[in-house]
């Protein structure tokens, strides 16, 4: 399938370009658990990540992918760059243009950096986080995570728990979910999940509601604290109390065979006690490995238009 030249949201991806890049995942998952672990495809490309808010997961994951691809990676410190001295997003993306760079992978704490970087630059442009607005591999790594314990998704039950409102996985989760023909409900304090946000989708009173609705996937969100402007719930210890995995919920969550799914960085004692990390259908670390198959995937897909790629 012809790829695009920008990955910036899940919205503007077709379903059958989302099912082509979870087809597209599965060799690459299989290639990554072999002991040698490369392909030719992005030879001589050049891949530069541009993270202006921390990350362990997807910036680390976007590296080894694009190594296993054979690209020549540098990571561009933000801070201990000329971004400290002042230097604009643009005049960042125009210095960065003349050194041939094919890829950047962008986070910032601004909605829409990475589609104003893409108007701006030749090289493929993919979307790492933008505030509240996206995270599309973390979107396309959590659907492939679960077709892979589930298989197809259409019909499945999946309860998103936590802080909808500043959360950009819950929208392109939740998006790429229901565009798989996931039935997708959300559940957390009141004042973070607004009507604007959860649309149509079922919203829940409390945990044990979630439950008795029957999902096949819990998936909790990180508590958010460096984007709440003000205080939505009284004390994390409350949040726990009323929206965390707690032992007794642990227990009830595999009676039933549910599997917890999380993003990370995970804020134990907070979204869920310490026996989540060890329960036998958790899949946190799988999601961490389908990130690398995942973004493999989006990286061999796109199409900078800085030259033809040599296949
Ligand atoms: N899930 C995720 O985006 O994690 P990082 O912030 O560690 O990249």
């Amino acid at each position: 399938m012809k790829g695009r030249k920008d990955l910036l949201d899940i919205e503007s991806l077709s379903v059958e370009e989302i099912r082509f890049l979870l087809e597209t995942a599965k060799p690459f998952k299989e290639l990554i658990r072999q002991s040698v672990k490369k392909m030719p495809p992005l030879r001589g490309r050049q891949v530069l990540t541009l993270f202006y808010e921390p990350s362990t997961r997807t910036r680390s994951s976007f590296e080894i992918a694009a190594k296993r691809l054979s690209a020549e990676v540098t990571n561009f410190t933000v801070s201990t760059s000329s971004v400290v001295k002042g230097e604009s997003i643009i005049d960042t993306i125009d210095t960065l243009q003349a050194m041939q760079v094919d890829y950047i992978i962008v986070r910032h704490a601004a909605a829409g950096v990475p589609n104003l970087i893409a108007r701006h630059t030749r090289a493929s442009v993919i979307n790492a986080g933008d505030g509240h607005h996206a995270h599309p591999t973390q979107g396309l790594l959590d659907a492939f995570t679960m077709q892979e314990v589930v298989g197809s998704l259409g019909g499945r039950r999946v309860a998103i728990i936590g802080d909808i409102q500043h959360s950009r996985v819950a929208r392109s989760t939740s998006m790429i979910l229901r565009k798989l023909g996931a039935e997708v409900g959300v559940f957390g304090p009141g004042p973070l999940i607004p009507e604007e946000r959860h649309g149509d989708m079922r919203s829940f009173r409390s945990f044990e509601e979630v439950l008795a609705w029957a999902p096949e996937f819990i998936y909790l969100l990180r508590i958010q604290m460096e984007r709440q402007k003000e205080q939505f719930f009284p004390s994390l210890h409350e949040y726990h109390r009323f929206y965390g995995v707690t032992d007794e919920r642990l227990e009830m969550i595999r009676d039933r065979g549910i599997y917890v799914m999380h993003p990370g960085p995970v804020n134990r004692g907070v979204e869920l006690v310490d026996g989540v990390m060890t329960y036998e259908r958790t899949l946190i670390n799988q999601q961490v490995e389908n990130g690398i198959a995942a973004r493999m995937a989006v990286l061999y897909w796109l199409q900078p238009e800085t030259g033809l790629r040599s296949e």
